[in-house]
């Protein structure tokens, strides 16, 4: 279906042509007062200038021309020359019947269906996920839903981290703690064990203390990084206990996302994009980009129009060891080749942003994408604790992803057991889907870029702009559905009554327009945004009018039709946030 500002717009382009005007001047937008009208048109100011005419007049003629239009109920010319409409109620029930009988709402196909690639999540393979790897997981699941909702082939890889030190690190932790181990001892010449030398709660012991000992121990640091040379030279035995790392560790990791409601279509990492480097360094040294600056390989990336100094990209460190940098620029020539994407979204730590300018540059520089190609960095900002610090555990350590989880779903849990309407067993189910909201919703409402500060008692209260609130909304008009029983399919909105009901419709009507501009400019906080004003619109509505003891049975039919649009509406948009609604609350 149209965007209804298109079709408002379409019927003010044919009464600005009729009236002898430009069409360029016929757009509407939402009304900036909203107790004048619903929907306003600036054009005549614009197009005063062009014609030497008074804007006034000109919004008068048009008006004149829109008069018998079905679109509005109310189209007025004031002072100084603005355009006023309401809309027409018969005509705004028919958009909401059709949005309620469409395939995704109405929401049409993309013009172009483009290829995405979506890098979130970024956890580091044997370190805890820690809430540092949460933004980044919250947003990029959103991000990727939008797209795949929208129609676009949206592929959501993880890339982790999985080539660096922590690998030296464990393994020489893993020669102090079992020196007995076949992995070192040099002469060895049999099979390697297929059983990993720990578990995932061993793994979790063994990195930091070994990232502890390194900090203290030169020695060991040393050794920690010739074995993670080794490694990545492809030194059999290291390769034998990577694996058993990437292994458990990966087990563990997939449980964490999948309880945050995250999943990821590619689970590749920084080691998948190693044999793509030598080429990678070749190509850059051949096409003169990259040179040598004491010792180490660089690629200049400053451009003319820069406002500070952009340092170059290094690309190879005097040891000849690749850098975080190389990775990410042999990743892509790997997405190039595997995919081909119209367009990579980056959802990483803002602070990472002058790396991923580098990147970029570098990528665009050397043609390994082409000079227009789409590539988004969605620098996300920090969570903070009450302090305004970044979020610590009480004792100040870094708070682990699961214990945060706990506590939020432990809170959210005691809250319900307030009214003790329900079995304990019950409760605890519809904890954990509340308190994924509170979670995300208190993540995803706010501008990805900016900083925020969590806190548990506003994201977990069912009251203000919360996710709970949310989901509150969704339950209740459930449990009205519930108790009329079966509605059928194809019940019929009827025209507004009442003003919190033609709220309510124009606010539903926003819909696919929302979900277009949120994914447009990766902003899952505007759909956020928009299902607050759309739940507070439903609650007022609600609040209004007695649906389920009103007489007309016609009229009955219509508000839970129109309720139940709005529930779909709300389901649709809490999944592209990554979370859902619990049967009861
Ligand atoms: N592992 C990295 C970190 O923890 C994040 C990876 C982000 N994605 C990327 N393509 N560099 O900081």
């Amino acid at each position: 279906m149209k965007k209804i500002l298109d079709l408002i717009g379409k019927e003010l382009k044919t009464a600005f042509e009729a009236a002898g005007y430009d069409t360029s001047y016929a757009k509407a937008v939402l009304s900036n007062r909203p107790d004048l009208c619903e929907y306003q048109c600036n054009g005549a100011m614009a197009a005063a200038k062009a014609y030497h005419k008074k804007p006034i007049d000109i919004a008068q003629d048009v008006v004149a021309k829109a008069a018998d239009s079905p679109v509005f109920s109310e189209i007025t010319a004031v002072m100084p020359g603005f355009i006023n409409m309401k809309l027409d109620g018969q005509w705004l029930a028919s958009y909401m019947n059709g949005m309620a009988s469409a395939e995704k709402l109405g929401l049409e196909e993309p013009e172009k269906k483009e290829t995405v690639i979506v890098d979130y999540g970024g956890a580091n393979v044997a370190k805890p996920l820690h809430v540092g790897h949460l933004r980044a997981a919250i947003i990029g699941e959103s991000v990727k839903r939008m797209g795949r909702f929208l129609g676009h082939h949206v592929i959501g890889d993880v890339h982790l981290g999985d080539w660096g030190l922590q690998m030296g690190l464990i393994i020489e932790e893993l020669r102090d703690r079992q020196p007995e181990l076949p992995y070192f001892d040099e002469g060895f010449q049999g099979e390697y064990p297929s059983e990993p030398p720990f578990t995932i709660s061993e793994l979790e012991d063994i990195y930091p203390c070994a990232s502890a000992k390194s900090k203290v121990d030169e020695a060991f640091r040393e050794r920690a990084q010739t074995a993670t040379l080794k490694l990545q030279n492809g030194y059999a035995p290291y390769r034998a206990i990577w694996n058993h790392i990437m292994n458990v560790s990966l087990a563990d990791l997939k449980k964490n996302y999948a309880n945050l409601n995250v999943h990821f279509d590619l689970w590749k990492g920084e080691s998948d994009a190693q044999p793509y480097i030598p080429g990678l360094i070749q190509d850059l040294i051949d096409k003169g980009l990259a040179y040598e600056s004491q010792g180490a390989l660089v690629v200049d990336i400053a451009e003319e129009t820069d406002t500070k100094e952009l340092p170059p990209c290094i690309v190879r460190k005097s040891d000849g060891a690749a850098l975080y940098a190389t990775s990410d620029l042999a990743t892509i020539v790997e997405r190039e080749q595997d995919f081909k994407p119209d367009k990579y979204i980056y959802v990483v730590d803002k602070r990472q942003e002058l790396h991923f300018t580098q990147v970029f540059r570098v990528a665009k520089k050397a043609g390994i994408v082409d000079k227009d190609r789409d590539m988004i960095f969605l620098g996300f900002g920090t969570m903070n604790g009450k302090d305004g610090k970044p979020f610590k555990t009480r004792e100040g350590g870094v708070m682990r992803l699961e214990t945060l989880i706990r506590e939020i779903d432990d809170a959210v849990f005691d809250r319900i057991m307030e009214n003790r309407t329900v079995s304990e067993e019950e409760a605890r189910e519809t904890a954990k889907i509340v308190g994924l909201s509170a979670l995300k919703y208190g993540d995803l409402s706010n501008q990805a870029s900016k900083d925020y500060v969590f806190d548990i008692d506003r994201f977990i209260s069912f009251e203000g702009n919360t996710g709970p609130y949310i989901l509150y909304t969704i339950v209740r008009i459930k449990s009205i559905l519930a108790k009329y029983g079966d509605l059928g399919a194809d019940a019929q909105i009827l025209p507004a009554v009442t003003e919190a009901e033609k709220a309510l419709q124009l606010e539903i009507a926003k819909y696919n327009e929302v979900l277009e501009t949120s994914y447009a400019e990766t902003a899952p906080h505007k759909i956020c945004q928009y299902i607050y004003d759309l739940s507070n619109a439903c609650n007022r509505f609600y609040h209004d009018t007695k649906i389920l003891a009103e007489e007309n049975e016609e009229q009955k039919k219509s508000w839970l039709a129109l309720i139940r649009l709005a529930k779909d509406v709300l389901e649709t948009c809490i999944d592209l946030l990554g979370f859902e609604a619990p049967e009861r609350m």
